[in-house]
């Protein structure tokens, strides 16, 4: 398998997926999410993958985010397509039948901290930095963030996250759930989440595979519509002065002016 923004590494049973646009913090391009989601449509119909390691490329990033600069050039009506595309990639990425582990070294914001929620669980570095810091743009959370992010630490944490959209490190992410365990080193992360995977990967993948989907649809509410509601809701905000601003802002280099228009 080959792809332009993804290295995928396959040793035994195990993929390892690392998304590779280092340039720009790995940002989720309109390229890399429908690779992630040729990747993972492949991926579920391999019998032999036991399970996958999602990390990013370079020091600096898991990922620093959805494309700012695409967002910057998008309309409306595109906006709301590549919140669509977003979601979709994380939603297979979820569905996939195996176990999937977010591996966290550097920033996870926005799209990167979406992402690493589509995993079935995260490790991370000391050096990790989680947040949702879209309000800050004019911009919702449009990968499925607002629906996972309450679901793993519950609605006040998710909420003073989304709000004031700062960020969060790795014992505190740690501390409220949003990470399993924190390792000094990215080669400590790695081998312990090779390790988890082993162990899962001696299990019967039919019971595993069941489990996943009972987990799924644990809260009750389709995820697909609650999908919905957030993709309507990121059109609104794309529709609005302050998106223009708070984009134009992170483009130019300088801080936004929000008028609440
Ligand atoms: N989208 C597009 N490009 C991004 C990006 C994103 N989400 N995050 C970083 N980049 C690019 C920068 O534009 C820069 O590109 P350039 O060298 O061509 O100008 C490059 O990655 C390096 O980032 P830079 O901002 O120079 O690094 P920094 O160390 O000063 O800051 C961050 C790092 C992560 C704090 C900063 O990049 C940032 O705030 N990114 C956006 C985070 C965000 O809001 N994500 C949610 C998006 S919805």
């Amino acid at each position: 398998m080959s792809f332009k923004t993804l290295l995928v590494d396959r040793t035994d049973t195990v993929v390892t997926v690392i998304i590779n646009r280092r340039e720009k913090l790995n940002a989720l391009s309109d390229l890399v999410l429908r690779e992630l989601i040729e990747l993972s449509t492949k991926l579920a119909a391999r019998r032999e993958v036991r399970g996958m390691l999602l990390t990013g490329a370079g020091d600096r990033a898991f990922v620093a985010g959805a494309d700012i600069n695409a967002m910057s050039r998008m309309t409306v009506d595109e906006g709301v397509a590549f919140s669509r595309l977003g979601q979709e990639a994380m939603d297979r990425i979820e569905a996939l039948p195996f176990p999937v582990i977010a591996c966290v070294h550097g920033y996870a914001l926005g799209g990167g901290c979406e992402l690493a929620m589509a995993a079935d669980y995260i490790y991370a570095t000391d050096a990790a930095v989680f947040g949702q810091p879209e309000s800050g743009l004019g911009l919702v959370p449009c990968f499925g963030g607002l629906v996972r992010l309450i679901r793993l630490v519950g609605p006040g944490r998710a909420k003073e996250l989304i709000y004031t959209g700062r960020n969060v490190d790795a014992r505190e992410a740690h501390a409220i759930g949003l990470v399993n365990a924190v390792f000094s080193t990215r080669a400590e992360m790695m081998a312990a989440a090779t390790a988890s995977l082993a162990l899962a990967a001696a299990k019967s993948p039919v019971a595993i595979a069941a489990c996943k989907d009972v987990l799924r649809g644990l809260d009750g509410k389709s995820t697909a519509a609650q999908l919905a509601v957030e993709n309507a809701a990121f059109g609104r905000a794309f529709a609005s002065e302050d998106k223009r601003e708070g984009v134009a802002a992170f483009v130019e280099k300088r801080r936004p002016a929000f008028t609440g228009r």
